[in-house]
């Protein structure tokens, strides 16, 4: 990895933690929206690994809808959040990762993935794809990935500090602002079934949620 990739990622990991520290249960206790559409699609699975999965609010949703849950983020605060509020739950196992690294899961392990927001972190195109990759070694066949990201028509593209490779900072959070030819490339070898536009928040924040399964 590039010096300079790993210091915006060291300083990203190091932001997030005092985020979670700082303002705990930042996103609140209700599921997002995204998380209750993937728990409909999601309908019939047994395991299910939310990736960035911050506090917990969807992983926590996930369990309450019968799912196991394997929640993974790089933020230990934000972990601790999440094993808190979920008081001993069996069907919540949370583990410490960096998506950039291979995932803590054998293959064919998992039968959904869920990721709000997290593949369009401080990650560059390559370590996306990689990332894409192990998603789709630890889902059984036939299983679905949905995933969320700021897509290059949200009002913050191109604004703050430029990192390169569609990377923008801005109030300290670096986002990776996806184009539609990144969620096709991605798409490669999946079966896409849907792209589905949708805002959220005050700003608004500009996202596409993507539904894309494995083969049988
Ligand atoms: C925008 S927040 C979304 C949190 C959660 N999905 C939600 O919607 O409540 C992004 C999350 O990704 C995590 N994150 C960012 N970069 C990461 C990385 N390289 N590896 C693992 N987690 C990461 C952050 O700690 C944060 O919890």
């Amino acid at each position: 990895m590039a010096e300079q990739d790993e210091d915006l990622a060291a300083a990203q990991r190091r932001h997030w933690q005092r985020t979670y520290d700082e303002h705990p249960g930042m996103y609140g206790a209700e599921p997002s929206a995204p998380a209750v559409y993937a728990a409909g699609v999601f309908a019939g699975a047994k395991t299910v690994l939310e990736l960035g999965a911050g506090h917990g609010r969807d992983a926590l949703f996930f369990a309450r809808r019968g799912f196991v849950v394997h929640a993974t983020d790089f933020s230990a605060t934000g972990l601790a959040q999440l094993r808190k509020a979920a008081a001993g739950d069996e069907r919540v196992h949370t583990h410490e990762h960096d998506v950039r690294d291979p995932l803590p899961l054998p293959d064919s392990s998992v039968d959904g993935v869920f990721a709000h927001m997290l593949l369009c972190m401080a990650l560059t195109t390559p370590q996306i794809h990689t990332a894409v990759a192990e998603v789709r070694r630890v889902l059984v066949p036939g299983g679905t990935f949905v995933y969320t990201v700021r897509h290059t028509g949200d009002a913050h593209y191109g604004a703050g500090v430029a990192h390169g490779d569609d990377i923008f900072e801005h109030g300290g959070f670096a986002v990776h602002f996806f184009s539609r030819e990144l969620v096709d490339a991605l798409a490669e070898g999946w079966r896409l079934r849907e792209v589905h536009p949708f805002s959220e928040g005050d700003l608004p924040r500009r996202l596409w949620r993507i539904t894309m399964s494995t083969g049988t």
